[in-house]
């Protein structure tokens, strides 16, 4: 999959226009949540260098896995100067950055049991229900016995037709009816227990174009 650059480039400034919103800051909370030397960011679009600016720890190692080859070539190239900043830092606290253009759903060896912490924003509730457990079986999978799950996602969305068929379009968003609770379960399916959850109703949905954002940690067990 391959979506033009200006659409991640957009995507990506949007996102850091909007970090002072109550929105964004809610959702930024959840990263705090990412400890341990080794984090997977899961689909995690532009946003991977800036992501790991607000985990609690730095990591020592940072794997970032998306399905979408545009984003893949905008964290290598992209010469913005919030790009550039976050490398900067990582490059500077040793960072081991590996970039992976990978589908979620389908398990990569090498990531096995390797993991103490697995992000992932804005993917969980867009599958349908085999996707979704597909997916969360892969995470469990790269985490090590104990290592934590951090959700953030978006749903009840009020995008326009247009947007809506472009994100489609990119493989980038898919609305689907999933509540927080449906996904608590698939986690408890998958094996995971629920350690700690919240969800937040933006005051002006249509404006922001979300009616909910959630995040979830889950813990695999030993
Ligand atoms: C809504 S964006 C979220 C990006 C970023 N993590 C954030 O929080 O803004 C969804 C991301 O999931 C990626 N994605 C969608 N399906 C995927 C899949 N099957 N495997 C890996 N990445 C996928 C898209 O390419 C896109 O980068």
């Amino acid at each position: 999959m391959r979506a033009s650059e200006q659409f991640v480039e957009r995507y990506y400034t949007d996102d850091l226009a909007e970090q002072e919103s109550p929105e964004s800051k809610w959702a930024a909370q959840w990263a705090k949540e990412v400890r341990g030397s080794c984090v997977l960011n899961a689909a995690c679009g532009p946003q991977l260098f800036n992501d790991a600016l607000a985990f609690a720890e730095t990591p020592r190692h940072l794997v970032g896995i998306d399905a979408n080859a545009t984003n893949i070539e905008f964290l290598k190239e992209s010469e913005l100067p919030d790009i550039l900043k976050a490398k900067k830092f990582l490059a500077e606290h040793d960072v081991n950055v590996h970039l992976l253009l990978n589908d979620v759903r389908e398990h990569n060896p090498a990531l096995r049991r390797h993991f103490d912490t697995v992000y992932v924003s804005g993917l969980i509730g867009s599958f349908d229900e085999a996707d979704t457990r597909a997916t969360l079986r892969m995470l469990s999978a790269y985490l090590k016995p104990g290592g934590r799950l951090v959700i953030v996602s978006w749903a009840e969305d009020y995008l326009s037709k247009a947007k809506l068929e472009e994100r489609r379009r990119y493989h980038w968003y898919e609305r689907r009816d999933f509540s927080p609770t449906d996904i608590h379960k698939l986690l408890r399916v998958e094996g995971f227990e629920v350690l700690k959850h919240d969800a937040y109703r933006p005051d002006n949905p249509r404006e922001y174009e979300w009616g909910l954002i959630y995040g979830i940690v889950a813990n695999k067990p030993t």
